[in-house]
């Protein structure tokens, strides 16, 4: 069994030391933040993520898992650290490595014998180089080490699922020494034959961008199309069944939508677009994805003044769901942001429920109406629109929701409203890519 340190417990750092630790090792998380670890040494978790909760206390009864501040001591006892601190996107669209090259600085000043130094947080290609560097700069004589890079590539609600059972894991190693280390890290996994792609540092921090960026052009795609099939009278899920049946494609990310958002589709497609300007070598594909991404948000605000008939002075507006997707209550990047704002610049009130992320959106909306049920926020509106996909949406009382609205104008801006039943109680409605009935 491996010592290992995870520094940082955001949503990777805290999901990553937690699954790790389910590997059979023993773990220690640190982060500075002492609020933070105060919480997880309570027994408390500082993000909602499904499992997540169930999972660290298993490992931190069974004494494989712990937390604290003193990262210096976290970072002299491991055989291997993984830096997991956020990356937030700087002004000029590149990622912000502060706090990365901060940590670095640490690791070399308590670098007390060999250690596999890994990175998980999303980094510019080249940050390992820089890393390295940091180390070297502050380490004493004999200092040894290997830097690997190991992308994650969890998604928000179902992170701990995807730490568990991962499609792959891509280990960017320096040496074959850290890579069987590594391999060693994983090893529940590579027992369970899930591939383990060795490459080198460079790539590996390619591989992160180039999938995520991927993805987001996919669902950029997914919407341009959406937004034609509405102008020929397609149906734009048929569109993505047909198009998700050839195996080439799959029928993954070809679901329509008001724009991606989130912490890092939005943040990942900047920073590769930058740094391929940077580079010499334009990504116009990503650049691309991005403007119809802006397009898109822009674009649900239209459809909802189009089915109300004049501006939001005036209007009182039911938004459901406000974080940027299901089961999770991260609000950061979400369409329901340019959609409330654009409501309140023009003098239209807002009444939002959100199943978990009514806390989060206070942060960015301070004096918000919010509310405790779909019913009570969609209570005398002149018009609702679903942002999230939330299950309790799907199946909600139309009959009910008829009957609480002042006008039964409904945009579904995540189409899982039947529009069958929508047209059988006399709603008038919009969506995205498919009939209306307007
Ligand atoms: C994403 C990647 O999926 C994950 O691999 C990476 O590590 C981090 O970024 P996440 O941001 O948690 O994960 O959410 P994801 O499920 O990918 O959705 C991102 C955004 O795209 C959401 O706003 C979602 O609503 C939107 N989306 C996704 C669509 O609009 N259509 C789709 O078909 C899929």
């Amino acid at each position: 069994m491996k010592k290992i340190t995870v520094i940082g417990t955001g949503y990777v750092g805290l999901v990553s030391g937690a699954g790790i630790s389910d590997f059979g090792h023993h773990v220690t998380c640190a982060d500075i933040i002492e609020s933070k670890i105060r919480l997880l040494k309570n027994g408390e978790i500082p993000i909602y993520e499904p499992g997540l909760h169930e999972l660290v206390d298993r490992n931190v009864n069974a004494g494989r898992l712990s937390f604290t501040t003193k990262v210096d001591e976290a970072i002299q006892q491991a055989d291997v650290i993984f830096i997991a601190v956020g990356t937030p996107q700087s002004d000029n669209g590149e990622a912000n490595i502060s706090a990365v090259e901060s940590v670095a600085k640490s690791i070399g000043k308590n670098l007390n014998s060999y250690k596999v130094i890994c990175t998980k947080s999303t980094v510019p290609i080249g940050t390992g180089n820089i890393i390295c560097e940091l180390i070297r700069e502050n380490m004493v004589d004999g200092g040894e080490f290997d830097y690997v890079s190991n992308p994650e590539f969890l998604r928000e609600g179902s992170a701990v699922k995807d730490f568990l059972w991962p499609d792959r894991v891509v280990i960017g190693a320096s040496s074959t020494k850290a890579f069987n280390i590594m391999q060693d890290v994983y090893r529940p996994l590579y027992v369970n034959e899930k591939p383990i792609l060795h490459t080198n540092v460079a790539t590996a921090e390619m591989i992160k961008y180039a999938a995520n960026a991927f993805l987001a052009l996919k669902i950029s795609y997914i919407n341009e199309v959406a937004n034609l099939c509405e102008a020929v009278g397609a149906d734009v899920h048929l569109v993505a069944k047909g198009m998700g049946q050839d195996g080439r494609i799959s029928s993954k990310f070809l679901h329509p939508g008001p724009g991606f958002g989130g912490s890092c589709f939005p943040k990942d497609t900047q920073a590769f677009a930058t740094l391929s300007r940077k580079k010499g070598v334009p990504m116009n594909t990503i650049d691309a994805a991005i403007t119809t991404n802006n397009i898109q948000k822009t674009r649900m605000v239209e459809k909802l003044k189009n089915l109300i008939g004049s501006d939001f002075s005036g209007k009182t507006i039911g938004i459901l769901g406000l974080a940027f997707k299901p089961n999770t209550d991260d609000v950061r990047e979400s369409s329901s942001i340019e959609m409330i704002q654009s409501i309140l610049d023009e003098g239209g009130k807002v009444k939002a429920y959100d199943p978990i992320a009514n806390k989060s959106m206070q942060n960015i909306f301070t004096d918000l109406n919010y509310l405790h049920s779909w019913e009570e926020a969609c209570d005398g509106v002149d018009a609702m629109v679903i942002m999230t996909e939330w299950n309790e949406f799907r199946g909600m009382n139309l009959k009910k929701l008829k009957k609480v609205m002042k006008t039964p104008l409904v945009l579904d801006t995540r189409n899982i409203l039947s529009m069958d039943k929508l047209s059988e109680y006399g709603f008038q409605f919009d969506n995205v890519g498919r009939k209306t009935v307007l």
